[in-house]
């Protein structure tokens, strides 16, 4: 029997703009996309600071589509619930950052959302092996958070293929997060990822249906 393979693409928010914020969410998604990644930032876990609960909730109200809320913050217990209310479809946090993953997961699920847990470039895959049987997501950061438009660091690959093999057991879905282009996609596609999240390669772009479909034929 064939299975069907999604692959999913996720626009960055970081990378729209801001002052018309709506505008960009309505665009991206009549352009194609699969899912509204938000990238959450205190100025402490990462050198920046972008948005809250608050704008979540005003983009939610703007688009059907899931809103994927990445929390690059360093005490995301405090703010799972937050994010929960503001209509979050999946919440991904940090295994750098919080110090016990495995029940910040189960809150996150108990709220009813996906739960992902995110490793930065330099943390091990085996950092997170313990919760592999019970996170919905595993992010692989491709670049060091913080900001958009850097570029893909290429040994994060190896993860990737790891985390893939290692999920015949599990349920999780892969996602990849920074540098993602149309000339990489291929080969992070390859390497087992399932969720593609890209900010400059769609949003610099003033046709965003052609940036879109350029990505997804190149997967
Ligand atoms: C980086 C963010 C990414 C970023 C991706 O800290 O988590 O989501 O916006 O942007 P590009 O695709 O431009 O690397
Ligand atoms: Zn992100």
């Amino acid at each position: 029997m064939l299975s069907v393979i999604m692959k999913l693409i996720a626009p960055s928010l970081l990378s729209a703009d801001f002052s018309k914020l709506a505008l960009e969410v309505g665009e991206v998604e009549a352009a194609g996309a699969d899912w509204l990644h938000l990238d959450v930032m205190d100025g402490h876990f990462v050198p920046n600071l972008t948005v809250g609960p608050l704008v979540a909730e005003a983009v939610r109200k703007h688009t059907k589509l899931p809103l994927d809320c990445h929390l690059m913050v360093s005490r995301p217990e405090d703010w799972i619930e937050h994010f929960a209310k503001a209509g979050a479809h999946c919440i991904t946090i940090h295994a750098e950052a919080a110090k016990h993953l495995h029940r910040q997961v189960a809150r996150i699920q108990e709220l009813g959302c996906k739960a992902g847990v995110s490793i930065n470039p330099a943390t091990p895959v085996s950092q997170i092996e313990e919760v592999l049987p019970i996170v919905d997501l595993v992010l692989v950061m491709s670049v060091n958070p913080g900001f958009g438009g850097q570029k893909f660091i290429e040994p994060t690959l190896s993860k990737i293929e790891r985390l893939s093999q290692a999920k015949g057991k599990h349920k999780f879905l892969i996602e990849v997060d920074g540098g993602v282009t149309a000339s990489n996609i291929g080969r992070i596609s390859k390497a087992g990822c399932d969720i593609f999240v890209a900010g400059s390669a769609i949003f610099s772009e003033k046709d965003r249906a052609r940036a879109i479909a350029t990505l997804r034929a190149a997967i």
